[in-house]
């Protein structure tokens, strides 16, 4: 059986474009691959504890602390972790905020960067160790970032992303993009019209 997961992280719960474009990928996934079990999880609604250096260290010991909350977040930490681990499809609504991700994404992706479980160190640097994981980012942005253009150089989403997840091994990451959506309903529109066209053409499977 296959396993998707499905992130969202735009804090508007109401008119997101990130929000529907994964839904409508989801749902094609879900029309299209046989028996798929999608979890669902809103970062933004429920946002993953911050990494503080209480939780790093407890994590890194592995000692369960005496503090109820830091216990509650590092089970919180893993259950993260193993789900993302666990699924074949991540599929993860991305949208720019001030030239980066929103901080609830980057909350999410700060318990999955974990060393022993998805990288290691070895004496020639760093190596990633997940495999066969396919990762599917709906990036939405207000403005034009993607070709060559001036405002390409801002550009710490997308980048970031691609460096994060290919850091932990991640090597099938691929990107449906809406842009320009805060340049007038005229291009937000053409911006969500090319973005489905994207959904359209991924293969489900
Ligand atoms: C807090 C905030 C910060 C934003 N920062 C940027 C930015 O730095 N660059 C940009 O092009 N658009 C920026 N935008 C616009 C969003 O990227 C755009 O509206 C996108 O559609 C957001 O996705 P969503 O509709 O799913 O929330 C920002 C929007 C918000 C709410």
């Amino acid at each position: 059986m296959t396993g998707l997961l499905h992130i969202d992280s735009s804090i508007l719960a109401e008119g997101s474009v990130s929000r529907l474009l994964t839904a409508e990928l989801v749902a094609r996934f879900g029309r299209e691959i046989p028996g798929l079990a999608i979890t669902y999880r809103d970062v933004a609604a429920s946002t993953p504890p911050i990494l503080s250096s209480a939780h790093f260290f407890a994590r890194a010991s592995g000692a369960e602390p005496d503090d109820p909350q830091l216990r509650a977040d590092l089970a919180l930490g893993r259950e993260l972790l193993d789900e993302f681990l666990a699924a074949d499809i991540v599929v993860i609504g991305a949208p720019m905020y001030n030239f980066s991700v929103p901080t609830q994404l980057r909350a999410w992706i700060d318990h999955l960067v974990v060393p022993g479980r998805t990288f290691a160190y070895t004496p020639s640097g760093i190596q990633g160790l997940v495999s066969g994981k396919r990762i599917i980012v709906v990036s939405t942005r207000g403005n034009v970032y993607a070709g060559d253009v001036p405002r390409a150089p801002f550009d710490h989403q997308e980048a970031y992303l691609r460096t994060a997840f290919g850091n932990i091994g991640v090597s099938d990451l691929a990107f449906v993009r809406a842009e320009g959506v805060g340049l007038g309903e005229a291009q937000k529109g053409k911006a969500i019209e090319a973005a489905r066209r994207d959904i359209s053409a991924l293969r489900a499977a």
